[in-house]
């Protein structure tokens, strides 16, 4: 029987990771279900945790529900362990979002300068959360969902002994819109999908031995999404999507149309709000809804948040790995040779074979030249970053900061400077 422990438990998602389990509960044998989180957020994790002890109740299913603040009772000897937290909670996703605009540069907490400020933030909590998993259970695999996802991912991978799968939701979105375009169930199709975190690319979808790459590309053309509802839906631009060839994901709009989602940006953020000040509020009204006694299954409204599915990828990866399953996931794992002009130690998001022994990703052609610098350039950003956050580099950071694509050359100085003050509260490495 299984140990499984959530970090950051009291997130607005964990009823999805709930809903997860409870679906696959004859292939995944729980026995323990360790929910914890820290002081700030104790009431959200008795509010979450009520409900997910009654969605487990109203399937008839035998968990025993923890919910603690003692992460080293909760880490010792589990078998899984998920990471979803977020240090400084929203008001710091807020900052990370508003400090880049102020340059004019966008502001996105994964990636840019938003995503170092948030990378800078977890990786001395993500390395001491290590250190209690070297200690306590070795052996367990930890699934990370924290971001930024990849540049985690690439810290525990370098900097300790710990098993770490990064995951993300966006290529399941993008796996599941594909199957809808198609018709067809979402396990007859399979994703090539190549490149980092938040910038992946999908070379082609398979169904039945035969490329359907064209016609999602047409489907695209013809102004279906395939979207995430923390950006901007706007239509890709025809020639850029013709002359790519390839499948890009929702953040490459970031990196393709920047101007045009930086107009958005500023005027969201002068009128509803940031995505971090509109997911406050659309907390408040989910954590209303959690707490009506007679809630006994994951509410609609949770859907409305950009990391619907995100469970799926968990629980299906769980589930490949304890069962020994060889089923195709997409993944962030050590590139080791995949792609071959980037360092065998960075992580890298593609379609990997899951078995008992974890991730094994697909070999791959060489990477074509249209989308090979700009994961270079990302990766060298979160290279950089990573050793500005292990060691608190302030040059590290600074020329992450020049390197991305994101951050206006000119005003890497004072734009870091600004991060580094208004989060020093959660930076003990610098
Ligand atoms: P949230 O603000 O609700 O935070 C989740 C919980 O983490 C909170 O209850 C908070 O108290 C707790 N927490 C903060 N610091 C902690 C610490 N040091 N130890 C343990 N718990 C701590 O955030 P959320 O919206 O639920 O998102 C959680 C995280 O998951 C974020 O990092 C987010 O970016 C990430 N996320 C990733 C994906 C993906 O595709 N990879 C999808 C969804 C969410
Ligand atoms: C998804 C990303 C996640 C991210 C989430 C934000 O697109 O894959 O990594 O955390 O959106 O969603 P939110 O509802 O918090 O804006
Ligand atoms: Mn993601």
């Amino acid at each position: 029987a299984l140990k499984i422990t959530v970090i950051g438990g009291g997130s607005s998602y964990t009823p999805e990771i709930i809903e997860g389990l409870i679906e696959r509960h004859h292939q995944l044998p729980v026995a323990e279900l360790y929910l914890v989180d820290i002081e700030a957020g104790r009431e959200k994790l008795n509010i979450v945790g009520a409900l997910a002890q009654r969605m487990i109740e109203q399937a008839g299913l035998d968990i025993d529900i923890h919910l603690t603040l003692d992460r080293e009772e909760a880490i010792k000897e589990a078998d899984f362990i998920i990471t979803q937290f977020r240090v400084g909670l929203l008001d710091a996703r807020i900052q990370d979002e508003k400090i880049p605009l102020q340059y004019n540069c966008l502001g996105q907490e994964t990636t840019g300068a938003g995503g170092m400020a948030k990378a800078l933030r977890t990786i001395p909590v993500i390395l001491d959360i290590c250190a209690d998993i070297e200690r306590l259970a070795p052996e367990a695999w930890l699934i990370n969902f924290t971001n930024p996802s990849g540049i985690i991912t690439e810290t525990v991978l370098k900097h300790t002994d710990v098993q770490c799968i990064g995951l993300c939701n966006v290529p399941v979105v993008m796996h599941n819109t594909c199957a809808e375009m198609l018709e067809v169930e979402r396990k007859e199709i399979e994703l090539d999908l190549i490149g980092l975190n938040h910038l992946v690319w999908g070379r082609d979808v398979i169904y039945k031995g035969q490329s359907q790459l064209d016609k999602i590309l047409s489907r695209l053309l013809s102004g279906e999404q395939i979207s995430v509802s923390n950006i901007s839906d706007f239509p890709w631009e025809e020639d850029l999507l013709k002359s790519l060839e390839l499948l890009p994901c929702p953040y490459h709009k970031y990196y393709y149309q920047t101007s045009k989602i930086l107009e958005e940006e500023i005027e969201a953020a002068e009128n509803e709000g940031t995505r971090g000040e509109v997911v406050k509020k659309l907390e408040k009204e989910l954590f209303k809804l959690y707490q009506d006694p007679n809630l006994r299954e994951k509410p609609a409204m949770l859907d409305e948040r950009g990391g619907h599915f995100y469970s799926e990828a968990a629980c299906d990866l769980i589930n490949a790995i304890y069962n020994d399953l060889g089923t195709t996931h997409y993944l962030n794992v050590p590139n080791n040779g995949v792609i071959d002009s980037l360092p065998d130690d960075a992580v890298i998001e593609r379609t990997c074979l899951v078995n008992q022994s974890g991730p094994h990703p697909f070999n791959s052609e060489k990477l074509e030249p249209k989308i090979r610098g700009l994961i270079q350039v990302v990766k060298d950003y979160e290279i950089l970053t990573i050793q500005a956050g292990v060691n608190g580099y302030y040059d590290a950071a600074y020329q992450a900061l020049l390197l991305h694509p994101l951050v206006d050359s000119n005003s890497v100085k004072p734009l870091l400077d600004d991060i580094l003050a208004a989060n020093s509260e959660y930076l003990p490495q610098f």
